[in-house]
């Protein structure tokens, strides 16, 4: 074969074949495809797409490209999780020992923050003593005890998405369905979960922006764990507001736990409960969630998935030297309180990072006080802003900026949950 070709198959919007692709994704993680000819590629099927067998062998032999995890010699089902992420979203902290409290093992490994959105291995690093790495050995000792592990995911699970990723962020290809599709479903299966739900994300906060290639990106993701042998299930969801009234790390961590002891934000709690509900499905066992949240049953199940992790359940999150508030200039009700503005707001105050490199603060973010929906009155506060560093609430404010509406209408948001496929 020759990159070439390939590459001008895709160019005349020609369909790839099964050992065009294979040769091409090898080739390429071996380094013999170089860069350039991949960038042209990423930028042919950016344009012109692919059918759902190509993107189905692309995804293939991503996975193909490195190690693959095996659960089957676990006594427990395994059932994953995957959000196409948003701002607020901590719902994978309480949503994996939920799940595990029921009997069903949870190999959640996770990833860091780059950008609005948040990363789970950022905020659970919040928690004095946590570790995101573990073995091999690790990972299946404690999904066996436990039930639930969060943790960094290996830098042996499909390799070429690794590299493709980098490629397509630098040469402005990151943002089409088969490759987002084929690039979370790579590392997915790779990871072998016997089951996975997808949170598909729309709103200003998220990838998708609309609701039409949200749908779109959830069943072609859905079709390809299907063609896999994983069953896979995607809801959309909203992600025009941030979930729940913490964003940041430690104030993630903080609102999760709330949840855990049955209480928590009404967005937060039925968003979870949603999630465990189609995991536990999936894993074959029909209870309503919720009763595990009331119970503390899903509680201790986190004190020990925290424990063996060698992080400290009990310890309070680490607290940012500075606060201000933000507030009302008039009186009425919060009609809009815009994802993206606050998701960058809070990356802002330090929650996220600039490059890849950068630390994070364990205790910048945002409080909510008045969200959607929710009555103020001129000079209550609607937020409070929280950094290490002081200089950093001017950036914040400029990124705030029309984001949040005080009106005398007020909006209806009755779910979370949009839409279903699967
Ligand atoms: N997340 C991924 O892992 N890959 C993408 O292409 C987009 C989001």
């Amino acid at each position: 074969f020759d990159a070439v070709d390939i590459i001008r198959t895709k160019r005349d919007r020609q369909v790839l074949s099964t050992e065009q692709i294979d040769w091409v994704i090898d080739a390429y993680t071996r380094g013999v495809v170089a860069e350039e000819q991949m960038s042209a590629l990423a930028m042919a099927i950016f344009l012109n797409g692919m059918n759902q067998d190509e993107i189905s062998t692309w995804t293939q032999a991503m996975i193909n490209s490195g190690e693959t995890m095996d659960f089957s010699s676990l006594s427990r089902p395994t059932a994953d999780k995957h959000s196409t992420g948003g701002v607020g979203d901590k719902i994978t902290l309480p949503l994996a020992p939920l799940v595990a409290s029921y009997g069903v093992a949870v190999p959640q490994l996770s990833g860091r923050g780059l950008g609005h959105t948040g990363g789970t291995l950022d905020k659970l690093e919040a928690i004095p003593g946590w570790r995101a790495n573990l073995s091999n050995e690790e990972i299946m000792h404690q999904l066996e005890t436990v039930g639930a592990v969060i943790c960094a995911a290996g830098s042996g699970l499909a390799p070429a998405d690794k590299k493709l990723y980098a490629l397509r962020d630098i040469t402005s290809t990151v943002e089409a369905i088969p490759l987002i599709a084929s690039s979370i479903m790579s590392k997915k299966i790779a990871e072998g979960t016997g089951s996975l739900v997808l949170d598909v994300k729309v709103g200003s906060g998220a990838f998708m922006k609309d609701i039409d290639q949200a749908r779109e990106l959830a069943e072609t993701m859905v079709r390809i764990g299907k063609n896999a042998g994983t069953a896979t299930v995607a809801l959309l969801t909203d992600m025009s507001v941030p979930l729940g009234r913490k964003i940041g790390n430690g104030l993630e961590v903080e609102e999760s736990v709330e949840v855990l002891a049955g209480g928590g934000p009404a967005d937060v709690v039925e968003l979870t409960v949603a999630l465990a509900r189609e995991m536990l499905l999936a894993a074959g066992v029909d209870v309503d969630p919720a009763e595990n949240l009331a119970n503390g049953k899903a509680m201790d199940c986190w004190r020990d998935m925290i424990r063996a992790q060698d992080g400290d359940p009990d310890a309070p999150m680490p607290a940012a030297k500075h606060t201000e508030t933000v507030v009302a200039e008039t009186d009425g009700v919060v009609s809009e309180m815009d994802a993206l503005k606050v998701g960058v707001a809070s990356w802002r105050l330090g929650a996220g990072r600039a490059r890849k490199e950068d630390p994070v603060q364990a205790g910048a973010g945002i409080t909510i006080h008045a969200h959607l929906g929710e009555q103020v009155k001129a000079g209550e506060p609607i937020l409070t802003l929280h950094t290490d560093d002081d200089y950093r609430f001017e950036r914040a404010r400029e990124a705030l900026e029309g984001g949040i509406t005080i009106s005398t209408v007020a909006p209806t948001r009755e779910s979370v949950l949009l839409d279903r496929i699967g």
